[in-house]
């Protein structure tokens, strides 16, 4: 398969074909999502939550990020690589955003970035688009300001509320996104969204209006605890894993493994003179 680029995701969009997103935070997720023939890899903050065991995404840092970043890089041949900017690196000011978005890139060795925010974003991302950075933009359920939202609530419930939302995507568009995450948002709210818009809407718990859809893969393998409704749970693969673990347990307390098989022989001649 050949490599994704910006131009390939727009011809997705134009042509309408739905343009897949998974997230990855190492190297055999990476591996494996790209695998798969994903189109679009993220780097998600999300990686706080179910790969760090934090309790919120807020809580990572730039050089955690970085780190998880560049081993997914490593597995990634295909898919377009995007990395979250972590809460605190982008909202003092946009030369605090490039000089964090330079190091996602240059160090992360990601392709574009991802913030979460409105039309207060919108100078930010122009200045990042500007100097050749693309942006994926993030509205409706942003994670990172969980703590003003009140918590993991849907966004954009009420007329004023969604009109809002609307005001903020087309800002985003203005500043140079190539492409906007709509998260928790009513599906008639996000269907009307990427109708006004020119640019691809990732929809994550938006419905299927939009122009991708994106889920975090901890929980869509069923490999994270507390599922949000909007997620389809494609395997059970920590309920798997466990089961594999207490065999593995058991196997070793009763002596059934290692067996034979798992055992790395002697030459016979070596054997004799060992044994005497
Ligand atoms: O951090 C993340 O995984 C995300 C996606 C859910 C969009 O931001
Ligand atoms: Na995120």
């Amino acid at each position: 398969r050949s490599k994704v680029t910006l131009a390939t995701l727009r011809k997705l969009y134009k042509r309408g074909e739905p343009i897949t997103v998974m997230t990855a935070h190492d190297f055999p997720t990476g591996t494996l999502v790209d695998k798969a023939g994903i189109d679009m890899t993220l780097v998600g903050d999300s990686l706080a939550m179910v790969a760090l065991g934090y309790t919120s995404t807020s809580e990572i840092t730039l050089d955690e990020m970085l780190h998880h970043c560049r081993a997914v890089a490593r597995g990634t041949r295909s898919g377009f690589l995007v990395a979250d900017m972590p809460f605190g690196t982008y909202e003092t000011s946009p030369d605090q955003a490039v000089n964090n978005a330079v190091r996602i890139i240059k160090e992360g060795k990601a392709e574009a970035v991802k913030l979460e925010g409105g039309k207060e974003m919108a100078p930010t991302i122009a200045r990042l688009t500007q100097v050749g950075i693309p942006v994926l933009g993030h509205i409706g359920l942003t994670p990172q300001r969980q703590a003003s939202l009140g918590g993991f609530k849907v966004q954009g419930k009420t007329v004023a509320k969604a009109k809002a939302m609307i005001e903020d995507a087309i800002a985003l568009q203005q500043a140079g996104c190539y492409a906007v995450v709509l998260e928790a948002v009513p599906e008639p709210v996000a269907t009307h969204i990427t109708n006004v818009l020119s640019i691809p809407t990732i929809g994550i718990g938006a419905g299927a209006g939009c122009s991708g859809q994106v889920l975090v893969q901890q929980d869509m393998l069923g490999l994270y605890g507390r599922v949000p409704k909007f997620c389809k749970t494609y395997r059970s693969l920590a309920d798997e894993i466990v089961m594999a673990l207490r065999e593995y347990s058991s196997d070793v307390k009763t002596g059934a493994f290692p067996a034979e098989e798992h055992c790395y022989p002697m030459p016979q001649e070596e054997l004799n003179r060992f044994m005497r």
